[in-house]
């Protein structure tokens, strides 16, 4: 029988979420570019596809990639998902894109007769493993209300933002202010630590301070003991948001600051080469501009996630 749902990308994010669908037993039909990735999942119960267009079939084709060109060649592109003979009838893409290129691929899809709903989403591949995901949807309210126990099933919480690209200016918000926290979090804990103050003592008061959020504390272990080789997020993905936001603040006439300073600093980490690293190496940077050399603290903190 042809699973119900189809999935189109199996980075870090991609993969957690699927796992979620098929522990609620939803089938999943899974294609990703790396096909060595999309192997592992049918041990979970996924069917492996062989190619895109097989999942034209699925009541609901989910998208998961990198950037808004990577989401237009996998629908569109050499033997994409909507350029066979058989249509998928409903796109819902959950990457963090432009509103422009968001409303281009609308246009497109709607024109081959296809539904489309965007669905970024917070959280990272923990949190999604955890089942912990907010996803915030935009589009034809119709076509959520199709989707939501989908989505459901991956998040802790679910929304509908409105028509259109909507979902796309939340999901920019929320990054710059993304990338604005831990520009801000690097540099009060540099600043406290070289006044004195132990680096894990410094988070655990910021945790419980009324400053703490889920975000402050599942980033302190990794900042206490400098494990960035535990990828999250990469720079590049991080440098992608804070230009996407500084498009959007132009397109709409506002001011940032702040979010101009961290586009910057996260810049010149990119420049200086970390890659595939978590963007928390924010934190040496940071450290470096203070002419101090980090160590780990080797102590266990809590990342506020165990259930
Ligand atoms: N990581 C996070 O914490 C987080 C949180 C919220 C939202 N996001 C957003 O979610 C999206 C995915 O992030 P991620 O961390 O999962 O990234 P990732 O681990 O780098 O995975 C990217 C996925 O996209 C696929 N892909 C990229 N370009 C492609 C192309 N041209 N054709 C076909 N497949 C392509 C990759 O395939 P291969 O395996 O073949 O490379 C991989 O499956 C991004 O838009 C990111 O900004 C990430």
């Amino acid at each position: 029988m042809t699973n119900r749902i189809g999935w189109i990308g199996l980075g870090r994010m991609g993969e957690a979420m699927v796992k979620r669908l098929l522990k609620k037993e939803h089938g999943v039909s899974v294609w990703n570019r790396t096909a060595a990735k999309a192997v592992p999942l049918a041990e979970y119960g996924a069917t492996v596809a062989a190619n895109k267009q097989d999942l034209a079939a699925c009541e609901i084709v989910f998208t998961m990639v990198s950037t808004t060109d990577d989401l237009k060649q996998v629908l569109f592109g050499d033997g994409g998902l909507v350029t066979g003979k058989a249509k998928p009838k409903v796109v819902v893409d959950c990457s963090s894109i432009s509103q422009e290129g968001s409303a281009q691929i609308r246009a497109q899809l709607e024109a081959a007769g296809v539904a489309y709903l965007c669905t970024p989403v917070s959280g990272n591949a923990k949190v999604a493993k955890a089942g912990k995901l907010l996803m915030v949807s935009s589009g034809p309210k119709a076509l959520y209300d199709q989707a939501e126990p989908y989505l459901q099933a991956m998040a802790r919480k679910v929304m509908w933002v409105g028509e259109g690209e909507l979902a796309r200016i939340w999901k920019i918000a929320h990054n710059v202010m993304f990338g604005v926290v831990i520009q801000n979090l690097c540099e009060i804990t540099v600043l406290a630590e070289k006044a004195g103050i132990p680096r894990h003592v410094f988070l655990e008061s910021i945790n419980d301070s009324v400053l703490g959020s889920m975000y402050t504390r599942y980033k302190t272990p990794m900042l206490t003991n400098l494990t960035f080789d535990q990828v999250t997020f990469t720079p590049k993905l991080l440098l992608k948001d804070m230009d996407l936001g500084m498009a959007a603040a132009r397109t709409h006439g506002v001011v940032m600051p702040a979010a101009a300073a961290t586009r910057e600093s996260v810049a010149r980490m990119v420049g200086r080469g970390h890659d595939d690293i978590d963007f928390a190496v924010l934190l040496l940077e940071t450290a470096r501009d203070a002419e101090m050399e980090l160590k780990p603290d080797n102590v266990k903190m809590s990342d506020g996630l165990e259930s």
